[in-house]
C-alpha cells in the first residue's frame, strides 16, 4: 500500500488521504499528508479523505475554520480623533495603510439602540461627520420583547438598501446585549456572513455579550432559540458609556461578573464583596471625585478579570461543543424564569436568582460551608440583586432540568461552586438534594422585600 492509502474497516474499501495545494492559481489534491511546500504556492489546512467501496466513492472533507477577533479596551471611543471605531478591527497592517492613504470615504452602517441614540446620537453623528464617513444610522427599540426575527429582518432590509461591501465595511452595533445579539445574527445571515463590530453600552454586554461568539433572537417563547456562533470582527469597550446606565442595569451586569468570580476567581469575589457597592455607586467611572484612584483601580481590575476569565472559558469552546461549561452557572433554570416573567426580571437578575438557589444546592451537597454560603448571599444583596423569586418553583426547576437532559446527551451538567472562586460540574445531583435545597432556600430567603 502506497503513502496516503489507508486500510478501511471493510477489506474491499480503499481509503485515500489528500492534502490540498494551490499551484499556479488552481487547487489540486495531492496524495498523502506530507507535501513539498516548495512546489506549491499555498498548502491548505484542509484535507479530503476519499473512500472507494463496491457501492461507489465517498469524500470526507475536513476544513478547519479559524476565527480571529479582537476585544479592545479604549477610552473616548466617540472622540473624533480616536479611529478605533472605524479602523480598530483591521489586523493586516498593509490594509490599514491602504485605507489611511486612500482619499475614498469610509462607509459604515450602524444600528444603535434607541435609548442609546437619544443620549449619544449627536456625538455619534458628529464623530462620523468629522471623519468624513458615508453612513446610515438605524436607531431601533432593541428591547428583550422585540428581540425577534422580525427585528433582524428589518435590519437586513435596511442593510440591503444601503448596499455595503461585505469584505471591507463591517456593520457596527452600538447598544446593550439585545442590540448586539440581533445585529450579530443579522450580520451572520447577510450574504452568509458579513463582519460586524460590537460596541457594548451596558455593563452586562461589556463583560459578557461582547466577549464571545454568540448571536441570537428569541423564538417560540424561548430565549435565543435562533442564532449563530459567529464572533464579531472586534468588540470595542469604553467604560464611559456606563455613566448613563440606570443603577438597576449596573447591578444586572454585576451578576454576570459575580458568576465568573464564583466559578473561577476568588480575588474577583473578594473585590466585589469589598468594593461592589462603590462600583455600583460610581457606575465604574474612574473620575469619580469621592473615590478617585481607588475607583479607577477597582473598576478596571474587576472588568479585566471578568473579561479574561470569560475568554479563557470561551476561546477553547467557541461553538460550545464541550457541554461542561462553567459559564452556564446561573443559566440552567434562569432562561425559563426570564421568559415567564418578562419584562419584570432582567437577564442578570434572573441569573442571580438561579445562582442563589444553586448556592443552596452546593451547601446541601457539602461543597460550601455555611459561612461561605452566607458571604455569597450577602454579596448578592450588597450588589442589589434579587436572591429569590416566587416564579422560581420546584416545578420550573424540574421542567428546565428535563429540557436540558434532552439537549445535552442525557446528563444534566450542573456547575456548582465549591468554596469561593472554584467550581465543579456535577451530573448526578439527586432530586432529594434539589428538594431539600429548595425548601431551605425558600425558608431563608423568601420575603416580601426580595420577591420582586
Ligand atoms: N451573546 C452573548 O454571549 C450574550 C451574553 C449575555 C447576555 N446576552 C443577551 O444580552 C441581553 C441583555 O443585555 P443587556 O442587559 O445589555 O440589556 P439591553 O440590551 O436590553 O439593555 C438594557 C437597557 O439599557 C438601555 N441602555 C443601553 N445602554 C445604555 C446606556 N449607555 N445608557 C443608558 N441606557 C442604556 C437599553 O436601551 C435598555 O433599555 C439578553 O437578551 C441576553 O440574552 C447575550
Ligand atoms: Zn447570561
Amino acid at each position: 500500500m502506497g503513502k496516503g492509502h489507508l486500510k478501511g474497516n471493510d477489506s474491499k474499501e480503499k481509503k485515500t488521504e489528500f492534502s490540498l495545494v494551490r499551484v499556479m492559481g488552481t487547487w489540486k489534491c495531492k496524495l498523502g499528508h506530507k507535501v513539498n511546500k516548495d512546489t506549491a504556492d499555498c498548502v491548505s489546512a484542509a484535507k479530503i479523505y476519499e473512500s472507494i467501496t463496491e457501492q461507489g466513492a465517498s469524500w470526507t472533507v475536513v476544513s478547519p475554520i479559524v476565527f480571529t477577533y479582537k476585544v479592545t479596551e479604549t477610552r473616548h471611543l466617540l472622540d473624533p480623533s480616536n479611529d478605533t471605531l472605524l479602523l480598530g478591527h483591521i489586523t493586516d497592517p498593509r490594509q490599514l495603510d491602504d485605507i489611511q492613504k486612500s482619499n475614498k470615504p469610509i462607509k459604515r452602517f450602524l444600528v444603535v439602540d434607541q435609548e442609546v441614540y437619544t443620549i449619544y446620537g449627536t456625538k455619534i453623528t458628529a464623530y462620523l461627520e468629522a471623519n468624513n464617513v458615508l453612513y446610515k444610522i438605524l436607531s431601533l427599540p432593541t428591547t428583550e420583547e422585540n428581540k425577534s426575527m422580525k427585528m433582524a429582518l428589518k435590519i437586513l432590509e435596511e442593510i440591503n438598501n444601503f448596499s455595503l461591501d461585505r469584505r471591507t465595511e463591517p456593520i457596527i452595533a452600538i447598544g446593550g446585549g439585545v442590540c448586539l445579539d440581533i445585529v450579530g445574527l443579522a450580520a451572520s445571515l447577510y450574504r452568509r456572513r458579513t463582519p460586524y463590530i460590537r460596541v457594548p453600552t451596558t455593563l452586562l454586554s461589556y463583560i459578557d455579550a461582547s466577549v464571545g461568539a454568540k448571536t441570537g433572537v428569541n423564538f417560540a417563547n424561548c430565549k435565543n432559540k435562533l442564532g449563530a456562533y459567529i464572533p464579531p470582527a472586534a468588540a470595542f469597550l469604553d467604560l464611559s458609556f456606563m455613566q448613563t446606565v440606570p443603577r438597576r442595569h449596573i447591578s444586572n451586569g454585576l451578576a454576570e461578573m459575580l458568576k465568573m468570580a464564583l466559578m473561577k476567581h476568588r480575588g474577583l469575589f473578594e473585590l466585589l464583596e469589598t468594593h461592589g457597592r462603590m462600583l455600583l455607586d460610581t457606575k465604574f467611572q474612574a473620575d469619580n471625585s469621592v473615590y478617585g484612584n481607588h475607583c479607577l483601580q477597582a473598576a478596571s481590575q474587576a472588568t479585566r478579570i471578568a473579561i479574561v476569565t470569560m475568554l479563557e472559558e470561551l476561546a477553547p469552546n467557541l461553538w460550545e461543543d464541550d457541554l461542561d461549561r462553567l459559564v452556564d452557572f446561573g443559566h440552567l433554570i434562569s432562561p425559563a424564569l426570564e421568559m415567564n416573567v418578562l419584562p419584570s426580571l432582567l437577564h442578570g437578575e434572573a441569573v442571580n436568582v438561579d445562582m442563589s438557589y444553586m448556592v443552596y444546592v452546593s451547601r446541601e451537597r457539602g461543597l460550601l460551608t455555611e459561612d461561605e454560603k452566607q458571604r455569597i448571599i450577602s454579596c448578592m444583596l450588597g450588589l442589589e440583586l434579587p436572591v429569590w423569586h416566587a416564579a422560581f418553583t420546584m416545578e420550573l426547576i424540574q421542567k428546565s432540568l428535563q429540557d436540558r437532559l434532552k439537549h445535552s446527551g442525557g446528563l444534566v451538567r450542573m456547575p456548582l461552586p465549591v468554596g469561593l472562586g472554584k467550581a465543579e460540574i456535577s451530573n448526578d445531583t439527586p432530586c432529594e438534594i434539589l428538594h431539600k435545597a429548595f425548601v431551605k432556600w425558600c425558608d431563608e430567603l423568601s420575603g416580601p422585600s426580595d420577591s420582586n
